[in-house]
């Protein structure tokens, strides 16, 4: 197996001729030694022209991160600054990106179970508008508007009705989902009615997603082509048209890019009125390719004849994808980057059950001993944000590097962090 192909790291990442990978000019053992291990790595760079493509490809204010994938003070600050709206799906992403200084009205709400509190704060804030999901959710708008809060501008969620080829606990598009209004047994229209008759809200137009790390882009033409029949005669000014693109994990995969997917976009919106707002939701394609996390190896148990397990100082706690879904990574030695993987291993993590497992069958450099490194790709989007601290292990730091400097963004727990809410 040949060394890590370098189209699954960051835009910046550099590979000397000693094998040594540095990512914004900043050496990744250097980066390992000063912060410890595990650590995520972004590159500052890379997230910022993932920005700016997609604000490209879809316009100004059009674009809508999706804080769920990853988020902290600096990627609020970071997103606000590129021109991107922010999604959050409860009140505590809303309380972090705002408490990064984020204004309301650049914000918008999710969620197919918002608590009267969040819906208060989104109200009494003025977001840029909220994500209505259910009847439940506007008979508690209406509530709070009776008791003084101002009506807010809501997009109703509507499921077309589609599977798209994604992990099940990820496609969101189908009937049978928990999310939205269906379209296919009336509730989509009956939620129309009832929002252009209530005067809590606002109707600005729908929404949907239909699921997340979507390869394939006759998936998203095919829903947004219902979505956009539904649409046209609403006469509504605004539709947000989500599902998330995905994108390679590993060499075998290949994504659709930012352009490929606004041009799919493009299509399915054309017979659209040019005033119309279309706003699209990515999370994982801005920020999964521009992470990765540095791990360091502890032990190496070689067994005759069945495999060999190679344990890291991390594992599902700051990953847990590989469990959940069954997602694939690939893993190298920093400091030999360009060394053939001829070697295979288990790559697990310091947790107590057989399924804390990173990579099931990595390829690895020969002779990988305790003490080296070892960096897994593509873990921006959706490993911070799910980490744990199961077992007690601390969550990682998070640092982002850019023009040769190395800035902590999010500072590593601390064994105090862990009894902080014991009383
Ligand atoms: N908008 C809505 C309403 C969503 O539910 C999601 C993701 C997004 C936008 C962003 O989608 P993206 O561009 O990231 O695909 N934990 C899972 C992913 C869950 C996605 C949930 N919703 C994973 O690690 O794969």
């Amino acid at each position: 197996m040949s060394a890590i192909n370098t189209h699954l790291l960051p835009q910046t990442a550099d590979i000397s001729s000693a094998g040594n990978l540095s990512i914004g000019g900043v050496s990744v053992a250097a980066i390992a030694e000063q912060f410890g291990t595990p650590t995520f790595v972004y590159d500052e760079e890379h997230i910022r022209t993932s920005c700016q493509s997609a604000v490209r490809a879809f316009g100004p204010d059009r674009v809508i991160y999706a804080t769920k994938a990853f988020i902290n003070t600096a990627m609020a600050q970071l997103a606000h600054e590129e021109g991107l709206l922010l999604d959050v799906a409860t009140g505590g992403e809303l309380f972090v990106v705002r408490n990064a200084g984020v204004p309301a009205n650049r914000c918008v709400m999710h969620g197919n179970n918002k608590s009267l509190e969040e819906l208060q704060s989104a109200m009494r804030e003025g977001l840029h508008h909220i994500v209505v999901d259910s009847f439940d959710e506007l008979q508690r708008i209406e509530v709070l508007h009776s008791e003084g809060l101002p009506a807010p501008k809501v997009q109703l969620r509507i499921t077309p009705g589609l599977h798209v080829d994604t992990h099940e606990y990820v496609a969101t598009g189908q009937d049978d989902s928990k999310f939205g209004f269906n379209l296919n047994n009336g509730d989509a229209m009956r939620a129309i009615e009832y929002a252009r008759s209530s005067p809590a809200v606002h109707l600005t137009g729908i929404h949907c997603h239909i699921g997340s790390n979507v390869l394939s882009v006759d998936n998203f033409e095919d829903a947004w082509r219902v979505m956009v029949e539904f649409f046209l005669p609403l006469n509504l000014p605004a539709i947000t048209l989500g599902g998330g693109l995905g994108v390679a994990y590993t060499a075998n995969e290949v994504a659709p890019t930012m352009e490929q997917w606004a041009s799919v976009l493009h299509r399915a919106t054309s017979q659209l009125p040019a005033t119309t707002e279309v706003f699209v939701e990515p999370g994982r394609s801005i920020v999964a390719a521009a992470g990765i996390t540095v791990y360091e190896v502890g032990t190496v148990k070689p067994i005759d004849g069945i495999r060999t397990y190679i344990s890291v100082d991390g594992g599902m706690s700051d990953n847990p994808r590989p469990m959940m879904y069954g997602s694939e990574y690939e893993a190298f030695d920093p400091q030999r980057a360009n060394a053939p993987r001829s070697g295979r291993a288990r790559i697990v993590g310091k947790h107590c059950e057989s399924g804390d497992i990173l990579i099931f069958d990595a390829a690895v450099p020969e002779n990988i001993t305790v003490g080296d490194l070892l960096v897994v790709p593509v873990t921006g989007a959706y490993g911070y944000s799910m980490a744990s601290n199961y077992n007690k292990v601390p969550r990682p730091s998070v640092v982002f590097v850019r023009n040769g400097n190395a800035r902590l963004v999010s500072r590593r727990e601390t064994f105090d962090d862990l009894v902080r809410l014991d009383v």
